[in-house]
């Protein structure tokens, strides 16, 4: 079977690939949906993400990564995708996700099956991965090594 793990990995944290690795375990194959939250201003832009969520999962048989644009149920049909698979940290999580996984099911159809973060990295984001490296903090212990790289590179290019 297949599915979908969308989002906007900005930038990808353990706290994704657990999930991801999770799903690819569950499903069998998995495309991973880099998309764009309007409400959302981003660090990385979307080449950037896609670069660093691919080679996260280079290692991961079963997973491919691609662009989301326009709908996510429009994505999953073309791809033949019946499933959505979502970690869920905490209760504000549940609220989002549940109006999401009833609009896109009355859409199309499509199921949402809610993974629970697991202990490890139970409350860890990418809000909180920005905001420490936006203000000089190690992120290296939630990140992949190349994604903690680009965010130094990032820094020494904004301090000149
Ligand atoms: O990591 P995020 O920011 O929660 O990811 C959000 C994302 C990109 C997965 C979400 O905004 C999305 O699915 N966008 C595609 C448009 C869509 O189908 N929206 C849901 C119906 S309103």
């Amino acid at each position: 079977m297949r599915a979908v793990c969308p989002g906007s990995f900005d930038p990808i944290t353990h706290g994704h690939l657990d999930v991801i690795t999770r799903a690819v375990a569950l499903f069998g194959e998995v495309i991973v949906a880099v998309g764009r939250n309007s409400a959302k201003k981003y660090l990385f832009d979307t080449d950037e993400r896609i670069e660093l969520v691919g080679a996260a999962v280079a290692d991961l048989p079963g997973v491919r990564v691609e662009v989301l644009s326009g709908l996510l149920v429009d994505f999953c049909r073309d791809r033949d995708a019946g499933y959505v698979v979502k970690g869920l940290r905490f209760a504000s999580d549940f609220d989002f996700e549940l109006q999401m996984a009833h609009i896109n099911h009355s859409l199309t159809g499509l199921e949402t099956v809610l993974l629970p973060a697991s202990a490890r990295w139970g409350t860890l984001s990418s809000t909180m991965v920005r905001e420490v490296a936006g203000l000089g903090g190690d992120v290296s212990a939630f990140v992949p090594e190349l994604v903690a790289e680009r965010i130094e590179q990032k820094r020494n290019t904004a301090n000149g």
